[in-house]
């Protein structure tokens, strides 16, 4: 994962839209399906290292100038246009975070398969189980929505994502708080954890 050296509020974010959620939640594979429906959609890390606010690497993972990050994109986009960027720290430089939730049984699944260490596959599953990118969102951005991915195709995530970003979302279905691990696996916890 990428670290962020600070937390950076912004006078002007609100047209900038964060594709976010733990990693292996789809946050990349949805990207590119919106960019196949004509939506210019960033990736944090390529954004960073292209705008150069990448200040340091830690165990592998970049260290972004959240600061600079943010002053770079108001720089170069006009406050009309929409922006999309998509990465694990995309809320925050963002006003509004769209957070992709994944039931953590299929995210373990999918995180061993990336070949990931046992210790760092079970950090993220825990903090999907736990709501970490949402609680964070819920703090950094003023409008949050979370999408439960886990019985959608990337097709279906990227229609629920534009209907977000186009503003047309008839009721609350994405509301946050309509995800709730820890409720819908009850028992199945302990065995997520120590398995
Ligand atoms: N909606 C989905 N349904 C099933 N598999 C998916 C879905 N979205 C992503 N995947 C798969 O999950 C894995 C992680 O997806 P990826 O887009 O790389 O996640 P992220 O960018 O959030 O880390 C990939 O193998 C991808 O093919
Ligand atoms: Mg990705």
């Amino acid at each position: 994962m990428i670290n962020s050296r600070e937390t950076v509020k912004a006078n002007d974010k609100s047209r900038v839209f964060a594709i976010t959620g733990t990693p292996g939640v789809g946050k990349t594979s949805v990207a590119e399906m919106l960019r196949s429906r004509g939506y210019t959609v960033y990736s944090f890390n390529e954004l960073a290292k292209k705008l150069d606010c990448i200040i340091d690497y830690e165990d592998e993972c970049a260290v972004v100038d959240l600061e600079k990050l943010n002053t770079m994109l108001n720089m170069m986009f006009s406050p009309e246009g929409t922006v999309v960027v998509e990465g694990h720290l995309s809320h925050h430089i963002a006003d509004t975070a769209i957070v992709l939730r994944c039931n953590p049984i299929q995210l373990k699944e999918r995180l061993l398969k990336r070949g990931w260490k046992y210790e760092k596959v079970m950090e993220n599953v825990e903090a999907e189980l736990i709501d970490s990118i949402l609680v964070e969102a819920l703090e950094m951005c003023e409008r949050v929505y979370e999408i439960d991915t886990t019985e959608k195709s990337v097709e279906e995530v990227a229609k629920a994502i534009i209907s977000i970003i186009e503003g047309d979302i008839e009721n609350e279905i994405y509301k946050p708080g309509n995800v709730d691990w820890i409720s819908e696996l009850e028992e199945k916890i302990d065995e997520i954890i120590r398995l």
